[in-house]
């Protein structure tokens, strides 16, 4: 089905985002999505590795309809010129309507706001539909970590994606 495109708005999180950023979360966990099984009721959305700043938040005018975290590589100084996507989601009723798209070309501006020089990531290898995104954005698979993972019974690559900036 064709649903109507839609052009968010899109912002740096608040600590009021809290609620909404959860519930997102939760609602677009799954198998294909995460390794790590569904965390309880509660959980925070914000931690010591996820911080207001580095998360983008797209809203139109009255809901939260997804978000993007972005952060710089949490490694060595030599690896500051890159950023890193670990965390992106959209609402299950707001998804194919371009929000995700426009996430990533946000995370990109961002990111080159940010003087970086190349975005990553990790996917799983189940997950088409977001590879598919990331390459229609100039991401490219760099790397394939072959079943890296045992989720539900079945071995799952862990998929490296990145591309240059500029
Ligand atoms: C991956 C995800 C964030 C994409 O968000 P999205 O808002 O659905 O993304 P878009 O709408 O920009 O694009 C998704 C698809 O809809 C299509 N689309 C977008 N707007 C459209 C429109 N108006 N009409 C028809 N199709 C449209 C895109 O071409 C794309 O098609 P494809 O799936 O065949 O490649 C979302 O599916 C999601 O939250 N998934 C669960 C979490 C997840 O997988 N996160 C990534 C972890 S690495």
């Amino acid at each position: 089905m064709n649903r109507p495109y839609i052009a968010p708005a899109i912002r740096p999180a608040t600590h009021a985002d809290e609620h909404a950023l959860a519930v997102i979360d939760r609602a677009t966990w799954s198998t294909t999505v995460s390794p790590a099984a569904l965390w309880p009721v509660g959980t925070p959305f914000f931690d010591e590795h996820t911080q207001p700043e580095n998360v983008l938040v797209a809203h139109d005018d009255t809901h939260i309809v997804g978000y993007l975290k972005l952060r710089p590589y949490p490694h060595p100084a030599c690896s500051d010129h890159i950023q890193e996507i670990h965390g992106f989601a959209v609402s299950p009723s707001q998804q194919g309507r371009g929000i995700g798209s426009f996430l990533i070309r946000a995370a990109q501006k961002e990111a080159i706001r940010r003087q970086a020089r190349r975005v990553r990531l990790r996917v799983l290898g189940t997950n088409l539909r977001a590879q598919r995104l990331y390459l229609a954005h100039r991401f490219q698979v760099e790397g394939r970590l072959r079943e890296q993972f045992l989720i539900a019974g079945q071995y799952v690559d862990d998929v490296l994606m990145g591309t240059l900036l500029g």
